[in-house]
């Protein structure tokens, strides 16, 4: 009797262990064949697009790439995604590819005019410098750095968003998290303390201010810059003043994670935790969200794709930065059940006539702007993603 039970508890075991494995495996065939895809729109908008001073940024199916010159914000992610695709698959003419149009970048390193320099810069070199150590990457990666540090306005301890104008004086938008990025890689490549004590001064103000007690994050607040005090909080890209821009939420709590692991002080861990809780609590069914978290028209409104893959990636990062067991099963089911929703119809642009890889996804709604279209930034970052994942983060 006692052989029975032990041998039938070895049999269920083994019954759930293949189970779980033919999920996985189900799931690892999908995420392969995100990245198949990926890398073959990737390829297919090299030869098409050819000219290394054009960048694509958004795209609707049926129409070609539109594209931007190095100075748009979105001038890093081309690059950036080519790098992806390229250590995905190794091949030399996405190697070139990817080495044109980051080179072609070169001249950013000195612009001064918004805080973008780090999404331009370090998506592009810094991805080139990680892959393939050229010398001759670090100088443009640092100097792009000591540009971004001239925005900060130590009166106010943050780096400013965007130039004053008729509406904000110094405006600081959540987006800005993911700037940090490229301060401690330069604070820790010769660059020197003081960046790594920007970001930190950043990061913490924006904590202090950026976001509710729920959790959620406004998009824009604006500073007096001569004594530092709060003008406004407001939004620019979102549904309202006090609603949650998905896309901004994702930035931020992406930026708190990556912040978190550069600094290992646990006030950034629990701010993007809080970030992401507020995030996953507040997704649909399919898991990729709407454009805003309060917009009002419910499955009508349009979804933002791209918010989808920042997300997932920054909660794969998430999930292996927290100690707690079941918070960190937590995040990484949710991650995956964003890119388990990305990697196929709707959201695949397999099938479709869009160069892209992912549709769905919304730049500015106020501004009627690039609304449910593909975008660079989500292929950029859904790709980063699914890399992370095949990596085993
Ligand atoms: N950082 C600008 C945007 O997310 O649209």
């Amino acid at each position: 009797m006692r052989l029975r039970s032990v041998l039938w508890s070895i049999a269920f075991f083994a019954g759930l262990q293949s189970i779980a494995g033919a999920q996985s495996t189900d799931f690892d065939r999908r995420i392969d064949h995100a990245l198949q895809f990926g890398v073959s729109q990737l390829r297919k908008s090299v030869t098409v697009v050819s000219d290394p001073l054009l960048l694509p940024i958004a795209v609707q199916q049926g129409s070609p790439w539109k594209t931007a010159g190095m100075y748009d914000w979105r001038s890093g992610f081309f690059p950036g995604v080519l790098w992806y695709a390229w250590e995905h698959d190794r091949s030399d003419d996405l190697k070139a590819a990817a080495e044109r149009w980051t080179e072609g970048l070169e001249p950013v390193k000195d612009y001064t005019g918004n805080h973008d320099v780090g999404f331009m810069i370090f998506c592009s070199y810094g991805n080139a410098y990680r892959l393939i150590k050229k010398d001759s990457y670090p100088a443009v990666i640092l100097q792009a750095a000591k540009s971004l540090a001239t925005r900060y306005n130590p009166q106010v301890g943050l780096i400013q968003s965007w130039n004053a104008g008729s509406r904000w004086k110094f405006p600081v938008i959540v987006d800005n998290m993911m700037n940090l990025e490229l301060m401690f890689w330069a604070s820790k490549n010769g660059g020197g303390k003081e960046l790594y004590d920007i970001a930190v001064t950043h990061a913490r103000n924006t904590a202090k201010n950026h976001i509710r007690p729920d959790g959620s994050t406004f998009h824009v607040v604006d500073y007096d810059p001569e004594s530092g005090a709060i003008r406004a909080k407001n939004t620019h890209q979102g549904y309202a003043d006090d609603s949650c821009w998905s896309r901004g939420q994702a930035w931020g709590l992406y930026g708190y994670a990556m912040t978190y692991r550069e600094t290992k002080l646990p006030e950034f861990l629990q701010t993007a935790c809080r970030l992401a809780d507020y995030f996953i609590a507040h997704l649909p069914a399919d898991n990729v969200p709407f454009w805003d978290f309060q917009a009002p028209g419910g499955s009508s409104e349009p979804r933002d794709s791209s918010a989808g893959a920042v997300a997932a990636s920054g909660l794969l990062e998430l999930s292996t930065l927290v100690t707690d067991k079941a918070a960190s099963a937590k995040y990484r089911k949710a991650a995956l059940d964003i890119l388990s929703s990305l990697s196929t119809p709707p959201y695949l642009a397999e099938g479709t006539t869009s160069p892209a890889i992912l549709l769905h996804a919304t730049g500015s709604k106020p501004h009627n702007a690039d609304v449910d279209v593909s975008l660079i930034y989500g292929d950029y970052y859904f790709m980063e993603a699914l890399l992370r994942y095949k990596r085993g983060m």
